[in-house]
């Protein structure tokens, strides 16, 4: 049977792309954030996920304001990296866990959730930061699961909606025949806005709670709309959505195995949790 062995939620700046290309890992800038993995590659080393489902959002390189889905499902047998600017080069194609997807793209639509199947995916920093972050190697040990959600064009999913939507993937995971370890990835925020009036806004007491509440208070964010996220976490801190659908697929509690948070990365409060079933 698969089983879910860990979430890692973790903020998804690009210009990490660029720190790890240009080996600014030990600079003084970035080494807040980057020593906040070593404990985590451990725990992989020791653990060994076999699969990766990785929740997060698109910015714009398959669905922007042309076509949007609300959430979309890749099935497909390789992601290819196509991350924007910044001459960084590309990493290598992400083998995809084509049975898993289908599994629980099946699951899903049967909880009626009407994902979007995507046979082909490209995918962006959210999906490729993360990755690298825990393998930077980037020789992928594992299969992935794509899950997207819409964080461009409003009204967005309700973070309800999203805790649910990561509960149905839990029980999708858990039905699943086959033995696998699989690690839940939530890719975005924390806190931040890149645009108008508001541009740099960092609310460093709302992370702090959102980060308690994953492990003492799981559904505490599902109170807020769209709109109280926005204003709470900024307009691109709703990527936090993503760690919402990550944390609902473990239906009990969990305990932190390691946790990191740091301002500012970029225009972001970078925040780093690995959580563990218990
Ligand atoms: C930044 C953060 C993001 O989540 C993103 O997708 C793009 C930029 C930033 O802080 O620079
Ligand atoms: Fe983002």
């Amino acid at each position: 049977m698969a089983k879910i062995v860990g979430i890692l939620n973790t903020s998804h700046v690009p210009a990490i792309g660029k720190a790890i290309h240009q080996n600014l890992q030990q600079d003084p800038y970035w080494k807040p954030f980057f020593d906040g993995f070593p404990p985590i590659r451990a725990w992989l080393d020791r653990v060994k996920p076999d699969i990766v489902v990785s929740c997060f959002n698109d910015h714009g390189l398959n669905f922007f304001l042309d076509k949007q889905p609300t959430f979309a499902i890749g099935a497909a047998p390789e992601y290819r990296s196509e991350d924007e600017g910044w001459g960084i080069p590309t990493m290598p194609s992400f083998p995809g866990a084509e049975d898993l997807s289908w599994h629980i793209r099946d699951r899903l639509i049967r909880d009626e959730f009407d994902m979007v199947t995507c046979q082909e995916m490209l995918v962006d920093h959210a999906f490729t930061l993360p990755m690298a972050l825990l393998w930077p190697e980037q020789k992928w040990p594992v299969r992935s699961v794509p899950v997207c959600v819409n964080t461009v064009l409003f009204p967005l999913p309700s973070a309800r909606r999203c805790y649910k939507l990561g509960e149905a993937i839990g029980r999708a995971i858990a039905a699943f025949p086959e033995d696998a370890k699989v690690l839940v990835i939530g890719s975005g925020g924390l806190s931040h806005q890149l645009e108008g009036e508001r541009a740099g806004f960092i609310n460093k007491e709302f992370d702090l709670k959102f980060m308690d509440s994953m492990v003492n208070d799981p559904q505490w964010a599902t109170q807020f709309s769209d709109v109280d996220l926005v204003e709470q976490a900024g307009n691109e801190g709703v990527e936090l959505l993503s760690w919402l659908i990550a944390r609902g697929t473990v239906a009990g509690a969990v305990k932190v195995v390691h946790s990191n948070f740091h301002i500012p990365i970029s225009n972001t409060a970078a925040a780093t949790m690995l959580l563990e079933p218990v």
